[in-house]
């Protein structure tokens, strides 16, 4: 629906009305135009970078806006685009002179000729990103919809103003953008548009991966990524983005046994993860934790399909995937090769009778993963079958109630041993060597299977007993 507000509305900050008067002398037609004209009228939240377009030279009006400002704020220029910047407090204004443009065709430079307001309009991406509204005094508020992006915005369309095939050759990062966008507002992408998309797919190819993962974060956080994700896939954009995820797809049958169709199953465990966490590393991890299904199926008759250690490949498959697109190959990229690497374990212990030594395992396993990795793995539970969706999510809240009941008991999060190297060292007089990695094992190992508590006197009897096993001496005096 489009907001029935008027126009005027959009522009009551005061911001707008110091941007009036800085015009009005400059004297040269200027809009405000792209994503702030559009998220108001979608009655969105408005965005705070307003893109502010003028028939002249941006970077001059910029500096007059900001020469008109309280504390005069520095403008960053990017003499590269053409465009300047504004930092407030509460905005960025991006500044760029009407152009016409033309980009060559293995890159993202744009040759640039100033241009009229139409000019300008027709070289942007959407026909509801080409919105304009008026900052000029005789017509201070009016909507410029040369391509009818209202109708668009009211029937929910993503579509280019000009030739799609031109709109994406100019800049192929638009398809990933007409993709995100359809998923961020629930839109259809134009027959015509969509057909150009999947025509040109292979111009990705000239986009830096980090502007390509930048869209893949922001599919990834609407309500419901698989519409996006499914969008890419039938573009033939996913393929050349995340090629793992591609390979997922596909049900085999031999000899009656068939596997589930794990590409599907991933995007429904994202549209799952995404009810219970706003968490983007999490949500990442969702997506990924399959991919090493591809890889490692094996049908092995009589048990038929298998995916033997899809788990630990995946994690070792995630390190590959980040390193190719340039992602962060940080503690966020660790978080989701561990969840990748542990995303089985919850399933196996919520498929059985769940004990307190297994459960007890896991909290030791996953520190302060625990949370998410059970929140993954609930997640993951989309068997159709309602009779064992029942019983999974009811064995995850004995797990769930296991651990708060084993933690508070046990203190296994963040396991410290309750006896140190050192201490062991001392007690039997040792120098650095193998027995004092056997014997603080021995007591980590009891502990989690139950077998003593998690408290230094347990440990102590533990140790001592241990080290005459391994024909040690204690010497309880010198402590
Ligand atoms: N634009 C374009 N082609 C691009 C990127 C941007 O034509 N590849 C134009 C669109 O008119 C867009 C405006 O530049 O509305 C501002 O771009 P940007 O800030 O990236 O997008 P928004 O539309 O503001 O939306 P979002 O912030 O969600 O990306």
């Amino acid at each position: 629906m489009v907001s029935k507000k008027p126009i005027s509305e959009a522009l009551q900050n005061p911001i707008f009305e110091n941007l009036r008067k800085v015009v009005l002398s400059w004297n040269k037609p200027t809009f405000v135009i792209g994503g702030f004209v559009r998220d108001f009228l979608l009655e969105r939240a408005l965005p705070n970078d307003i893109d502010i377009v003028t028939v002249g030279d941006g970077m001059a009006l910029a500096q007059k806006v900001a020469d008109s400002m309280k504390n005069s704020p520095q403008v960053q220029r990017f003499k590269n685009f053409g465009t300047a910047m504004i930092k407030t407090s509460d905005f960025e204004l991006e500044f760029v002179g009407a152009r016409r443009e033309s980009y060559q065709k293995d890159s993202r430079k744009p040759q640039i000729s100033s241009g009229s307001l139409e000019d300008d309009q027709n070289r942007r991406d959407f026909t509801i990103n080409a919105l304009a509204i008026s900052l000029n005094d005789h017509n201070y508020g009016e909507l410029l919809d040369p391509f009818n992006g209202i109708r668009d915005l009211e029937n929910g369309i993503i579509r280019t103003p000009l030739d799609p095939d031109l709109t994406f050759s100019d800049d192929p990062l638009r398809m990933l953008r007409a993709v995100r966008f359809a998923s961020q507002l629930n839109f259809s992408i134009a027959p015509e548009t969509f057909a150009s998309i999947q025509k040109n797919a292979a111009r990705l190819g000239i986009i830096s991966r980090e502007r390509c993962v930048e869209e893949l974060h922001k599919i990834l956080k609407c309500p419901k990524p698989s519409k996006g994700l499914l969008l890419l896939d039938e573009a033939g954009l996913l393929e050349q983005i995340l090629p793992e995820v591609t390979a997922l797809k596909g049900i085999e049958e031999i000899d009656g046994h068939k596997h589930k169709d794990n590409f599907y199953h991933t995007f429904e465990v994202v549209d799952n993860i995404c009810a219970h966490t706003d968490k983007l590393w999490l949500r990442w991890a969702a997506l990924l934790h399959d991919i090493g299904k591809a890889p490692t199926k094996k049908f092995k008759p009589p048990t038929g399909w298998t995916f033997h250690g899809h788990e630990f490949v995946g994690s070792k498959m995630v390190y590959r995937l980040f390193k190719r697109l340039k992602m962060p190959l940080n503690d966020k990229m660790k978080y989701v090769q561990k969840l990748v690497l542990m995303s089985s374990r919850p399933i196996v212990i919520a498929e059985d009778i769940v004990t307190d030594s297994a459960v007890r395992r896991l909290i030791f396993d996953a520190g302060d993963l625990l949370e998410d990795l059970i929140t993954l793995c609930e997640a993951d539970i989309t068997t159709k079958n309602p009779k064992r969706f029942a019983r999974y999510h009811k064995n995850f809240q004995i797990v769930r109630s296991k651990i708060d009941d084993v933690e508070a008991r046990d203190h296994i999060r963040n396991f410290q041993p309750p006896i140190s190297g050192e201490f062991i060292m001392k007690s039997f007089h040792l120098k650095p060597s193998k027995e004092i990695g056997i014997i603080k094992e021995t007591i980590k190992e009891a502990i989690l299977e139950g077998e003593i508590p998690n408290e230094f006197e347990a440990a102590l009897a533990l140790m001592i007993k241990k080290g005459k096993a391994l024909g040690l001496t204690y010497d309880g005096e010198t402590l």
